[in-house]
């Protein structure tokens, strides 16, 4: 018997000692990175290593003697508080009830769960030992695509509220001997320029303010080169992005060791959060991918990993589309648009797109200085009504799709007379206009309701709607809710966690309608709303500066989801090169075809032709970054399909120098032992292609390793090639 129980004491102190030895180690793993936290003896979870998988699981043991030290100059602590030995700047500060603004949290346990065959979760339990405070660290590894998807919640079960003030996503460390940010910033019409720093001593911070239409001047996304400006197809590079449709940050603190900070988040300017005891406080995700060449692989890895699992409807069909801003801005009828949707079916394109100035009657929609908010159709526009011009749309064997603009309101109109405490603005000041425009209070559920209420009643009424356009012009201005009343500091959040109710109200209810979001250009695209939203406008612009503007988006977006129209800004360009330009993406138009002559037209009817028959390849296939407009006076990107069978190559021509050097480009994706043939489509009716190499065949090989001629040194100009397996 004694010796029955020594067994079962020694079985049992073995399992102890194997789970103890599990548990000083957290390790979440894609195919190539391994992020390796570890438990210290203090009870503390710290960042081990982040970088290139490691083969075998037992040198993780080699990171215990990091965990034991647990202190000293680099604690790289996984989820700091503020108030303890760390003096940068923490994840989480919290003020307790007795006024104590330190928390330090421990390891009490975490679980590991498959959720496919791709995808493993790990979730960590942290307490502060003084205080009952709560914090719990969500990591979602996808294996094959090498992304980490983080977040984290807060939670206390002190006697009152507490409140917090700082409440990251997500921090990260990074050992090296120099760091390289890029960065995305611009405004309305130059979107997502990118510019390269190298990070020092200090903090260097990306961030919003702006509440609403929030990435107006930065985007919530970055890349910090580790050995060097982060490069193409080569070197370790960190690519992360905040899934947040308010006011975001980035911190980049290069410490006193000369190791590198990363703090991802909610901006927490103005924004102290009550939280109430047993309420939990959710960040937002934060998305990263840890490359180890470079980041043309990388952003293909973010590309498949939305369209597989964050990008609503990823792997569905797109419509093409004719919109009627550019093309009438506020000024159309009946008539007019019926004329459009002609137009529409015959360029070949699916649905017919009305934009703005389409509703309002007391304070018409004449302008942008009136009618926003009063969702009723102008009767004088549109005797008829929005259900005569879906029907006419049918008659023309288009589909139907509308813009609107749901959370913002014109002082000029009846919901804000009827509502004026719906509104965000100050009750005691000269009220500040941005665009005319005020912010509805998406903090009050009633207004949630309101939003809603505008998308439902619009599909109540015409079933057939297949398509809308959600745009958000105006940042939150005049910052006063009058439904928080004293809470103002909890505005900027729960604000954007109204949009996301109605959100999720309109997912919920209308699960299949595809959706654009907008926002006064490219403002709002991040991956939370994406989550809502079928595609994003990129900007409203002319087709030289939307060859930046995409490549920008491209780092972190797939072509599938970023919407591109042919307009008539730059008429300097040729409707060739802005078609050539708008088909690298989700292909529109926002011209009349009167502004066309016969040849123009054809070309147009050719083109979207092409796309329809290459749509898969370009949409769902593989995309390559070739030459940067950055670097060279040209730029080149391709498509090519998963198969490797099909491709689609886009070349343009920008300011080119007189008598400057023309470098053949040397195409990636194929496959070498493949022969394709080298097709020009798009070309101008009745002209030929002045490519040498146009219908002759080549070994993938020979095309990735010497290329093809496919610049000139003509100004703004522009070709596509169609890449076939023979
Ligand atoms: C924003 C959008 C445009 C257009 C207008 C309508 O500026 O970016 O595409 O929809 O609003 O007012």
């Amino acid at each position: 018997m004694k010796k029955k129980i020594l067994i079962v004491l020694l079985i049992m102190g073995g399992l102890l000692s194997t789970l103890s030895a599990q548990r000083s180690f957290i390790r979440i793993s894609t195919d190539e990175t391994d992020l390796v936290l570890l438990v210290a003896p203090n009870g503390r979870l710290y960042q081990g290593y982040l970088g290139k998988r490691l083969l075998r699981e037992t040198d993780l043991d080699n990171f215990s003697y990091l965990a034991s030290t647990g202190t000293g100059d680099s604690n790289w602590e996984v989820y700091p508080g503020s108030g303890a030995e760390d003096y940068f700047e923490p994840a989480l500060a919290v003020t307790h009830n007795d006024g104590n603004m330190a928390t330090i949290l421990t390891y009490v346990s975490s679980e590991t769960k498959k959720l496919n065959s791709n995808v493993t979760e790990t979730v960590i339990y942290l307490k502060d030992r003084v205080y009952p405070t709560e914090v719990v660290l969500y990591f979602t590894a996808y294996a094959k695509e090498n992304i980490i998807k983080t977040r984290s919640e807060i939670k206390h079960k002190e006697k009152k509220p507490v409140t917090i003030w700082r409440y990251a996503s997500n921090m990260l460390y990074f050992e090296s001997s120099r760091y390289f940010l890029t960065e995305f910033s611009g405004d309305w019409a130059k979107e997502v320029r990118m510019s390269t720093q190298e990070l020092l001593f200090g903090k260097k911070i990306i961030d919003t303010k702006l509440g609403s239409r929030a990435a107006m001047h930065t985007y919530p996304f970055f890349e910090v080169g580790l050995d060097g400006i982060p490069r193409e197809n080569e070197g370790n590079v960190l690519m992360g992005t905040l899934g947040w449709t308010g006011n975001f940050q980035f911190t980049f603190e290069v410490d006193n060791t000369g190791n590198l900070r990363v703090l991802s988040g909610i901006n927490p300017y103005a924004s102290a959060y009550e939280l109430k005891p047993g309420e939990v406080f959710s960040t937002p995700e934060f998305i990263f991918t840890f490359s180890h060449c470079g980041t043309g692989k990388a952003s293909r890895n973010i590309h498949d990993w939305a369209r597989e699992y964050q990008l609503k409807d990823g792997k569905g069909d797109r419509l093409t589309l004719l919109n009627n801003w550019e093309a009438t801005y506020f000024d159309f009828d009946e008539k007019k648009l019926e004329e459009l949707m002609k137009e529409a079916k015959s360029l070949g394109v699916d649905m017919f797109l009305l934009d703005d100035g389409w509703f309002a009657n007391k304070y018409p929609r004449e302008n942008d200085r009136a009618g926003l908010g009063d969702w009723e159709v102008n009767r004088s526009k549109l005797p008829d009504g929005i259900p005569h011009l879906v029907k006419s749309a049918k008659d023309a064997d288009v589909k139907f799709g509308i813009w609107i603009e749901p959370e913002m309101v014109n002082p000029k109109s009846e919901l804000f007379e009827k509502h004026p405490e719906w509104v965000i603005h100050q009750p005691n000041r000269e009220t500040y206009y941005f665009r005319n425009q005020l912010v509805l209070d998406l903090s009050n559920p009633v207004v949630q309701d309101y939003v809603f209420g505008v998308v439902d009643k619009i599909m109540t009424e015409n079933p057939g709607i297949a398509y809308f356009k959600w745009d958000c012009n105006s940042p939150i201005t005049n910052v006063y809710s009058p439904y928080l009343k004293e809470k103002q500091n909890q505005l900027y959040i729960d604000h954007v966690r109204g949009v996301y109710k109605v959100f999720e109200k309109v997912k919920t209810k209308y699960p299949n309608i595809p959706m654009m979001l907008c926002s006064g250009g490219g403002a709002r695209c991040d991956y939370e709303a994406l989550k809502y939203f079928t595609e994003f406008w990129c900007s409203d612009t002319d087709p030289i500066e939307r060859l930046y503007i995409q490549w920008g988006y491209s780092y972190f977006f797939p072509v599938k989801s970023m919407a591109a129209h042919v307009t008539s800004w730059n008429k300097s360009t040729s409707l060739k090169f802005r078609t050539d330009v708008a088909m690298m993406c989700k292909l529109g138009f926002d011209i009349s075809l009167k502004e066309m002559d016969e040849k123009e037209l054809a070309y147009c009817q050719g083109a979207v032709a092409n796309y329809n028959r290459l749509k898969r390849v370009i949409l769902d296939g593989d995309f390559y970054r070739l030459i940067s407009p950055y670097e060279t006076n040209h730029t080149a990107v391709m498509n090519v399909s998963k198969e490797k069978n099909k491709a689609v190559l886009y070349a343009y021509d920008i300011h080119p120098r007189y008598g400057e050097k023309l470098l053949p480009v040397k195409l990636q994706g194929l496959d070498p032992a493949k022969t394709y043939k080298i097709e020009e489509i798009n070309l101008i009716p009745r002209t030929t292609s002045r490519m040498i190499s146009n219908g002759k065949s080549y070994s993938g090989d020979y095309l990735m390793k010497v290329g093809l001629n496919l610049f000139t040194t003509n100004r703004i100009s522009s070709r596509i090639i169609e890449i076939t397996q023979q």
